[in-house]
């Protein structure tokens, strides 16, 4: 088996999942401040290593992705944060796409930039301890969106980054995010997310991407967030199991969704049922970000210094995503008498 399938397995596998914990510090300061907390660097060290340094790691989380920021910061004690990350078994990522820019030629659609320079910081990135990496292509919904450039540029993009990433070493992560915002509905989503994958595997496989050392991290499928019809759990887990047995070829090792604006709850539930419903040869399991987060760092904010409480429900909400992903979740295990 090649190096680059065995860090995506040891990422994956047995219930484990990722913690995106890559908010670029113009996000992470939103985060922060709503919380009304002020975002500096120290303030983001804190509370990430607290995350970082949490039990429920080393059985939950098989990789934590980092922003370039993070990756540099040492801990409180002296380690590098990769080494923080390493001594709980888990692997450390690296966000290296540099954010999505307006898109000349559609302008109210995006393409992500960070291409320039890829290959020497990827060196850098390796030498600093990161295995595996992320890039975020954005797409959104409506009428006439995404459009046949935006899925083009950003399926190009996507491909390129993942040739350079695998030629480093590291395992990329593939991330085409179809955005929940809009009024549409699950099926119009269905149709989309479909089309913006397998562009993306067309791309890939033009840019002899070894399918097997990599992971794809795409949104579920959905009705748009403005829209009145709502849908079931197993509906989700329906299309969004059609989606990726239409649109993922079979060599890829794993799938870890990102919670793209869903509740703590609603992430967990729905993967809890892809997982009951899994008819594919994939893992299937979550890259959250606020759905991991979100409950921690409310609580955190009331009290900066609270690391045992916030790390508390830091591991509770790892270890609900972590029994999703194995599908033995369940609504009663979210509030034990
Ligand atoms: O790129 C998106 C993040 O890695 C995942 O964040 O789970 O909050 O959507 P999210």
């Amino acid at each position: 088996m090649s190096e680059l399938r065995k860090i995506a397995l040891q990422i994956l596998s047995k219930g484990k999942g990722i913690l995106a914990a890559d908010e670029s510090t113009a996000t992470m300061t939103k985060r922060l401040n709503s919380v009304n907390i002020k975002s500096n660097e120290t303030n983001r060290l804190i509370f990430r290593e607290i995350l970082f340094s949490s039990s429920s790691v080393k059985e939950c989380i098989g990789g934590v992705i980092l922003y370039d920021e993070t990756l540099r910061q040492k801990t409180s004690s002296g380690k590098t944060i990769p080494d923080l990350i390493n001594s709980s078994g888990s692997l450390a990522g690296i966000k290296v796409d540099t954010g999505a820019k307006v898109l000349a030629g559609s302008k109210e659609e995006k393409v992500t930039e960070g291409l320039d320079g890829l290959r020497e910081r990827l060196k850098d990135y390796y030498n600093l301890g990161a295995r595996f990496t992320k890039w975020r292509g954005v797409f959104s919904i409506s009428d006439k969106y995404p459009s046949n450039l935006s899925i083009s540029v950003n399926a190009h993009a996507l491909a390129r980054y993942a040739a350079l990433v695998q030629e480093a070493g590291m395992v990329p992560i593939i991330e085409p995010e179809v955005l929940m915002d809009g009024g549409h509905s699950a099926e119009v989503c269905l149709k989309k997310t479909s089309e913006v994958i397998k562009r993306c595997y067309e791309e890939l496989e033009l840019n002899k991407v070894d399918l097997k050392g990599t992971i794809l991290k795409p949104n579920m499928i959905l009705p748009g967030s403005k829209s009145d019809n709502k849908i079931s759990n197993e509906e989700t887990a329906e299309l969004t199991l059609r989606c990726l047995k239409d649109s993922v070829p079979s060599e890829v090792p794993g799938i870890a969704f990102l919670s793209g604006g869903q509740t703590e709850i609603e992430a967990t539930a729905n993967l809890n049922q892809i997982n009951i419903k899994n008819d594919t040869n994939f893992i299937i399991t979550y890259s959250y970000g606020r759905a991991l987060q979100q409950s921690a760092l409310e609580f955190w904010s009331k009290d900066i210094s609270n690391k045992v409480g916030t790390q508390k429900i830091f591991d509770h909400r790892a270890k609900m995503c972590t029994l999703a992903a194995q599908g033995k979740w369940s609504k009663n295990l979210e509030n034990p008498k």
